[in-house]
């Protein structure tokens, strides 16, 4: 009996956690490959000396096609899609709340569906999927730029702290896509995985079904319109309407939006510049052809410590 047990257990010690998790990923990458799943490249580590096992992939390269640009990225097999962005990519579109799928507040639309960026892993998505974040669904500079959703979260003050706000209006986003005209409920459906701490409920579901009604082409007013004085208008505003206006694409993406905000007031001081808007990853400086031309504009963005894309 003695003798069985001493077997057992030696039959047990035979196969080590390490062997465990080595067959289990050389099973993993078997089935990619059976399935017909490619990666843009996959990085597999060196065997180990004296073992005839492939060590376990850590790693893999991805193109992720974020907001309309791509981008590779060596990436770890545990990392997820917001860690990417934010400590690698040095996007900040969206926020981390409790970071186990539970808040909404990172979420992302990708192909077309919202998923909590979370809650997903990287190295799964560089296969051509679009992933789309809030900065993405701008359509230009200034207020006219900004996707109706994000005007009525404004407007409407469906917010209070924010947190929560870019996962809300990524998770809008999808439905309205597909429906212009949603019911109450179907709008609760839709955000139902979201929550506000702030508690501004009431106030996000008005703010949805105002975006809907502007998508739907009707004439919206807002509880708290933006307020213009033109009056009070400064003089390189005026000078705005000959100007000319680009967006360029940083070459290092910033690392938080109130970075863009301090580059934004010191560019404002160049003279010739008229107006900056813009993302941690593109800027749309506005500038007064009489003074600047574009040459001029990127040696100042450059100087500025940003240079931008060609
Ligand atoms: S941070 Fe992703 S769901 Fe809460
Ligand atoms: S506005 Fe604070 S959590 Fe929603």
């Amino acid at each position: 009996m003695a003798e069985d047990k001493e077997k057992k257990q030696d039959t047990r010690q035979a196969l080590t956690r390490r062997d465990f998790l080595i067959r289990s990923n050389a099973g993993a990458v078997a089935i990619g490959v059976m399935s017909g799943t490619s990666f843009a490249s996959t990085l597999v580590a060196e065997p180990q000396a004296g073992s005839t096992l492939a060590a376990p992939v850590k790693a893999r390269r991805v193109t992720l096609d974020i907001d309309g640009t791509k981008e590779e990225v060596n990436v770890d097999v545990r990392e997820s899609l917001w860690e990417t962005m934010n400590y690698q990519m040095g996007l900040s579109n969206c926020n981390l709340g409790c970071d186990r799928a539970q808040c909404g507040a990172c979420t992302i639309v990708v192909d077309g569906r919202a998923v909590n960026s979370c809650t997903v892993l990287s190295a799964r998505y560089g296969r051509g999927q679009k992933i789309l974040t809030v900065a993405g669904i701008t359509s230009g500079p200034g207020l006219q730029g900004l996707h109706p959703l994000q005007r009525a979260f404004w407007f409407e003050g469906g917010f209070q702290c924010g947190i929560c706000t870019r996962g809300f209006i990524m998770a809008a986003y999808p439905l309205l896509q597909s429906n212009k005209n949603p019911s109450t409920q179907e709008i609760k459906e839709a955000l139902a995985g979201n929550i506000c701490r702030c508690g501004e409920y009431s106030k996000i579901l008005n703010a949805v079904k105002t975006a809907a009604a502007e998508l739907r082409g009707e004439k919206v007013t807002y509880t708290a319109p933006w307020i213009t004085d033109e009056s009070n208008r400064p003089a390189t505003a005026v000078a705005a309407a000959n100007s000319i206006s680009k967006q360029f694409q940083f070459v290092t993406a910033l690392g938080t939006i109130e970075q863009f905000d301090d580059l934004s007031l010191e560019l404002k001081q160049k003279p010739g510049i008229v107006d900056v808007s813009g993302t941690e990853r593109t800027i749309t400086p506005v500038w007064d052809p009489a003074r600047l031309d574009e040459a001029a504009v990127r040696r100042i963005l450059a100087e500025a410590g940003h240079p931008v894309r060609p």
